[in-house]
């Protein structure tokens, strides 16, 4: 028997119980997440099953990737056949942008201040069939959705194949309007992609919202908001798009009767096997198991609290973070409109404060928060309270 983290889980927001071990203030969730007790547990059993059984260990926990996808699924409103288990953001992104049907020509979009995970991939692909790229900026978005989504329709207006976007931007935290986007790309005739790893498991995601399906593709890494671990994520692929991708990152597991010639006695060792027409066509070979426990023990918190009251708890917590910052000379870049604002709060320090100095002083005083090109980010997650403010006060000065 395969334990289930969630039996039993009973996570509190603003309670740091199932992490015992962090010391500081941690405000780097948009980087790193730090394990949980369930997820350490869940690690264990694996390691335990292993340990004893080897290949039974692996067998035995073979069913749990099943339940993983049921659960991921979950929080994004998808059908589980439609997810495809990848070891990270830019792992899933590599696999999407080269299984697409690519014509000479074809005009992709992507955003001037992205995370650059989510631009490599598609110049890659741009170099190699021949494609346009276009580079939008995101300040328009900044200072306004409606702005924005102006400057992208003219960016549209050409047509376009392909528009690659973050849910949730990684340095200023400004929540981008998917759903509003996902309506124009449409009506330009292109498809979506939406890396979604600063945004799932703190805030809502929905695939399927104002549907004719918002979301074409979506990936993410697990080891941020998710509180899963580095090397475990995953790939959506709206159903009605699945058909036309090529199978250019099939491997072994791929096909239909993958596993047959392993399980099924003599003869079933074959290479004309079909490659399934679903998702997983993109989980090619061995994936990370131990990090597909470790990230649906993650999944817990997020699942259990709901991603609407953990948004509106760290809302609470930028409420109070905000000022401190304010009052020394940090320019806040937290959007002015709700609907922009994420779990991320960055500033931009004082001109006479070196960020690089500024993070390790603040390291020093027991916070640990990011300064992604020269930013300060602080990022938040369920588990963190108002308790924590004076400490970061204190700091401060
Ligand atoms: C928006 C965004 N995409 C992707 C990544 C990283 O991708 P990966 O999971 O491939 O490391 C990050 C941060 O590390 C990010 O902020």
């Amino acid at each position: 028997m395969i334990p289930d983290p969630f039996e039993g889980a009973q996570p509190v927001l603003g309670d740091r119980s199932l992490f015992p071990d962090v010391a500081d203030v941690y405000l780097g969730w948009a980087a790193i997440a730090p394990p949980s007790l369930l997820v350490r547990q869940q690690v264990e059993a694996f390691m335990a099953s292993y340990a004893r059984g080897g290949l039974q260990g692996f067998g035995q926990w073979l069913p749990q990737r099943a339940r993983f996808k049921e659960r991921a699924a979950a929080l994004i409103g998808a059908e589980p056949i439609d997810l495809a288990l990848c070891q990270s953001t830019t792992q899933g992104i590599i696999a999407l942008a080269r299984s697409i049907d690519w014509r000479a020509g074809d005009r992709v979009v992507v955003f001037d201040g992205e995370f650059p995970a989510n631009v490599t991939p598609w110049q890659r692909v741009a170099a190699d069939f021949d494609l346009e790229l276009v580079s939008v900026p995101l300040a328009p978005f900044a200072r306004s959705h409606e702005e924005g989504l102006t400057t992208l329709e003219a960016a549209l207006a050409p047509g376009v194949r392909m528009v690659a976007v973050s849910a949730v931007q990684f340095q200023s935290g400004l929540r981008m309007p998917v759903p509003a986007i996902a309506e124009r790309v449409h009506r330009a005739g292109g498809e979506l992609f939406v890396d979604a790893i600063q945004a799932l498991g703190v805030g809502p995601v929905d695939v399927a919202r104002g549907t004719e399906r918002a979301i074409d593709y979506l990936a993410t890494g697990g080891h941020k908001w998710l509180g899963g671990l580095e090397g475990s994520g995953f790939v959506y692929i709206a159903p009605e798009r699945v058909e036309a991708l090529r199978p250019s990152m099939a491997g072994w597991l791929s096909h239909e009767g993958a596993l047959d010639f392993l399980l099924e006695g003599s003869g079933h060792l074959r290479y004309d096997r079909s490659v399934r027409r679903q998702a997983d066509f993109l989980e090619p070979g061995a994936q990370s198991q131990i990090g597909f426990a470790a990230l649906e023990a993650g999944l817990v918190p997020p699942t259990v609290l709901g991603p609407e009251a953990i948004h509106a708890h760290v809302q609470v917590l930028h409420d109070a973070y905000e000022p401190l910052f304010v009052e020394r000379g940090y320019r806040s870049l937290r959007a002015t409109e709700p609907a922009a604002r994420s779990a991320i709060l960055s500033f931009e320090p004082p001109p006479d404060h070196d960020v690089v100095t500024l993070q390790k002083t603040l390291r020093e005083a027991g916070i640990v928060a990011a300064i992604p090109d020269g930013m300060l980010r602080l990022a938040p997650h369920w588990c963190n309270s108002l308790d924590e403010v004076p400490r970061i006060e204190r700091a401060l000065r």
